[in-house]
């Protein structure tokens, strides 16, 4: 603001509050009219210049700021808000975590630690968290940016149970550790590997069954090896939710397996984990709640707006041991603000931190468990009713098992790239986000249903779409 004298607040508030009125209303009319824009749309490139400009050395007042917002921002964002997105897996976020993003803005708490209301409402996050995934009520957790995060903050808890305090001072320093995931496992986890210093290929990638789950035979023979060969299995990763397709491995027979090897027992749950809420889908998640630890996102099927991931640990003690530091300028104290122990930086990596948890502690107690539970389950019967049409349409292809909320199939007929062209078309054309990937080879379009606003004409639309295109 190029009105301020010494501080960086406006000598006149009104002004200032008006603006804010009108961001305030210009942003519920957006998500109001969200349907009727469209899903995407490409950035011209005189706009995407505009963001190569020299760094400011004068100020510029906010509402020009806000007229280039309105022109050259808002509408060249991801698309997620829209109910006809369904490419990657991306929340629809809603309409109490926007206003309560404000909200954590306007206090600017820093959620590293001390002793206030922030550390207070993210503990309380963390509990309900263990609940909803049937995890034990001490079990500890923090909030980070996403399940990527949260996967590497597992590995490194891992570590910690299979390495000790020698881990910290030395490193993996050539200790002959492996873990095991299936071979549709998010990608995350191998680069958690590679971060936490064992190497990618310390991840052993078990091939999976015609449902896309972990062979859990294969998967006992690859340990057997490795232990015939010197290596130790320190952690098996099982997913619940994969990626590509949504699939779950069997949780119970990898929790059984880890118990067995003594091994770290850890789910990436980054969405399917929620289906935990489903009375429908629940069984899925079956053996979830014996996890060591669990990875999953608030963002994605909890429609919090971004970003915000979290690991569950199910021993407080092991996650403070892997992160916590003695420092002198971040000890406990008995009282005063420095009190209030333990602190989310010595549960991960992250010192300063945001209020990400007061958009989750609001998301969920505005809509309940309930209230996302509705949403998972009218996710996954949308997805049913796309792959019906699917197998119902002779030209397209079902390409896997349509298990959650993730749909993938391919067109008869069409290369590989005419289906890369037909999704890239449909996206610049503002009219669906599908996304795409390759199942056994063949290139697929993939629609993930995680948006609360997406309803069955969207489904039907887009299938009608795709084949008067073909
Ligand atoms: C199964 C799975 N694991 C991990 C991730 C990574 O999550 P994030 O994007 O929140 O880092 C994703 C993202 O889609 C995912 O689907």
């Amino acid at each position: 603001m190029n009105t301020l004298d010494d501080t960086l607040d406006p000598a006149d508030w009104s002004t200032l509050r008006a603006l804010g009125h009108k961001m305030l209303d210009d942003m519920v009319d957006h998500l109001a009219t969200i349907r009727e824009q469209p899903v995407w749309r490409p950035m011209p490139e005189a706009v995407r210049q505009s963001f190569a400009a020299p760094l400011p050395s004068t100020g510029t007042d906010v509402q020009t700021l806000y007229t280039r917002f309105t022109a050259e921002i808002q509408p060249y964002v991801t698309g997620n808000l829209h109910p006809r997105f369904m490419g990657w897996v991306h929340g629809g976020g809603n309409p109490v975590s926007m206003l309560a993003e404000l909200l954590a803005g306007a206090m600017n708490a820093n959620c590293g630690g001390r002793n206030h209301v922030g550390i207070v409402v993210e503990r309380q996050v963390i509990a309900w968290a263990a609940e909803m995934l049937g995890m034990p009520a001490q079990t500890s957790g923090v909030l980070l940016t996403g399940s990527s995060m949260a996967n590497f903050c597992a590995v490194l808890c891992a570590k910690q149970k299979a390495l000790g305090e020698a881990g910290h001072e030395t490193g993996v320093n050539g200790a002959k550790l492996t873990a095991y995931a299936s071979a549709g496992v998010h990608r995350c986890v191998t680069g958690a590997l590679d971060m936490a210093g064992f190497g990618r290929t310390a991840l052993r990638k078990i091939p999976v069954d015609a449902d896309c789950r972990m062979d859990m035979t294969k998967l006992r023979a690859a340990i057997a090896a490795d232990k015939a060969a010197g290596f130790t299995p320190f952690l098996i990763a099982a997913t619940a939710g994969s990626v590509d397709t949504g699939a779950f491995d069997d949780l119970n027979t990898a929790a059984d397996i880890a118990t067995a090897e003594n091994a770290w027992f850890h789910v990436d749950g980054a969405f399917g984990a929620l289906a935990a809420l489903s009375p429908a889908k629940h069984h899925l998640t079956a053996g979830l709640g014996r996890a060591d630890s669990i990875a999953f996102d608030f963002h994605k099927w909890a429609q919090v707006t971004y970003s915000c991931g979290c690991v569950l640990v199910r021993d407080p003690a092991i996650q403070n041991a892997t992160f916590a530091q003695p420092t002198n300028y971040l000890a406990a104290a008995p009282r005063g603000l420095a009190g209030g122990f333990p602190w989310p930086c010595d549960l991960g990596p992250d010192l300063s931190r945001g209020f990400s948890a007061l958009k989750v502690w609001m998301t969920l107690s505005a809509y309940g468990t309930e209230g996302l539970a509705k949403v998972v389950d009218n996710s996954c019967a949308l997805a049913s009713r796309l792959a019906e049409k699917v197998r119902a349409t002779p030209r397209l292809t079902l390409l896997a098992p349509a298990a959650l909320n993730i749909v993938c199939f391919g067109i008869e007929g069409k290369t590989s790239q005419e289906i890369l062209d037909l999704v890239a078309d449909l996206q610049e054309d503002g009219l669906f986000a599908p996304s795409t990937t390759i199942i056994n080879g063949q290139t697929a379009i993939r629609c993930a249903i995680v948006n609360h606003r997406t309803t069955a004409d969207d489904i039907d639309a887009l299938v009608a779409e795709i084949l008067r295109r073909l």
